[in-house]
C-alpha cells in the first residue's frame, strides 16, 4: 500500500529549514505520496521547487485559513485556534476526488510539518486495516504519550495521557493512521473548526473507529518512532531593524 502523507504547511522564517528536514525523510519513505496542504491562497515558489527537487510522488495543494481561525499574533496564544483543519479536509477532499475504495490500497497519515519522524514509523503503519496507534514522544506535556493495552488481550484500553485525558482518544495527530479503503467509505469523516480545543484527533477518530477496534504497533506501544517536535521562532530582531532602514540580509536569497 501506498503511504499519503498529509502535510500542513505555513509561511514563516523556519518553513524551508521545517520542509528540507521533513523531505529529506519523505525520499527515504519507499511508496510514499506526499500530500502538502499551504495555508495560502495560491502554491508559493519556496514551496514548489522544494517539491519539484526533491524527487518524492506529491500532490502540491493550497488552503487559505479563514480570516476569523487564522492564529492570534501574540506568543503563547497560539494553542487557542485549531491548525491546519482546513489544509488537512483539503488534502482528504482531493484523496476522495481521485481515489477509488475498490481499486486503491493505500494508508493516510498526518505528518505535521514540524515533527520528527523515523523511518521505522512508516513500516510499521503500511498493513493498518482500520486505524493504528502507537506511542508520540514530547507531547501532552509528558515524555511520551501511549496507548494502553490489556496484557492478556493486547488489545487498546485506553491511553496514559495527563492532559484533557478524557477526550474520545487522547492521542496526538502524529499517533495514529488510517487505512484508505476504510475512510472512503466513510463519506462523513473530516476535520471541524467547531471542536473543542485539542479534540481535531477525536472528531475525525470518532467518524472512523472505536477503541476497541484499535491496532497497536511499534511493538505493542512499547517503541517511539515520531517526536511532537517544535521548532523555537527564531530571534530576528536585528533583522527587523534592517527592514525598517530599507535593508534586509536575505535581499534575492530564500532562506
Ligand atoms: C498540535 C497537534 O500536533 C497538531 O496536529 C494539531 O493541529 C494542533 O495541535 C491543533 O490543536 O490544532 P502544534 O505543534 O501545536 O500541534 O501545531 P503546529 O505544528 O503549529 O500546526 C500543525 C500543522 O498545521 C503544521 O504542519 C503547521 O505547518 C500547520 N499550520 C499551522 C498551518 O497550516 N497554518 C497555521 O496558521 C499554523
Ligand atoms: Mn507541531
Amino acid at each position: 500500500p501506498i503511504i499519503y502523507a498529509i502535510t500542513p504547511t505555513y509561511a514563516r522564517a523556519v518553513q524551508k529549514a521545517e520542509l528540507t528536514r521533513l523531505s529529506h525523510t519523505m525520499m527515504l519513505v519507499p511508496n510514499l505520496h506526499w500530500v502538502i496542504v499551504e495555508d495560502a491562497e495560491s502554491p508559493s515558489t519556496l514551496v514548489s521547487n522544494l517539491l519539484k527537487n526533491s524527487g518524492i510522488t506529491y500532490t502540491h495543494l493550497t488552503a487559505a485559513t479563514p480570516q476569523e481561525w487564522k492564529l492570534p499574533g501574540k506568543q503563547g496564544e497560539q494553542w487557542k485556534k485549531p491548525r491546519g483543519v482546513l489544509q488537512r479536509n483539503t488534502a482528504l477532499q482531493w484523496l476522495r476526488n481521485n481515489l477509488n475504495a475498490d481499486q486503491d490500497q493505500g494508508i493516510i497519515y498526518f505528518a505535521d510539518d514540524d515533527n520528527s519522524y523515523s523511518l521505522e514509523l512508516f513500516e510499521e503503519m503500511r498493513d493498518t486495516q482500520v486505524v493504528s496507534v502507537w506511542p508520540v514522544g514530547l507531547v501532552g506535556g509528558i515524555m511520551v504519550e501511549k496507548p494502553l493495552l490489556n496484557p492478556k488481550t493486547g488489545r487498546v484500553t485506553g491511553w496514559n495521557s495527563v492532559w484533557s485525558p478524557n477526550r474520545p482518544f487522547p492521542v496526538d495527530m502524529a499517533g495514529f493512521a488510517i487505512n484508505l479503503g476504510h475512510f472512503l467509505r466513510h463519506p462523513e469523516a473530516k476535520f471541524s473548526f467547531e471542536a473543542p480545543r485539542g479534540h481535531q484527533e477525536s472528531v475525525i477518530l470518532g467518524h472512523l473507529t472505536t477503541r476497541a477496534q484499535l491496532e497497536p504497533k511499534a511493538d505493542n506501544c512499547t517503541k517511539v518512532y515520531v517526536w511532537h517536535t517544535r521548532t523555537e521562532i527564531p530571534n530576528l530582531k536585528y533583522e527587523e531593524k534592517l527592514i525598517k532602514r530599507g535593508e534586509r540580509t536575505d535581499e534575492g536569497m530564500e532562506v
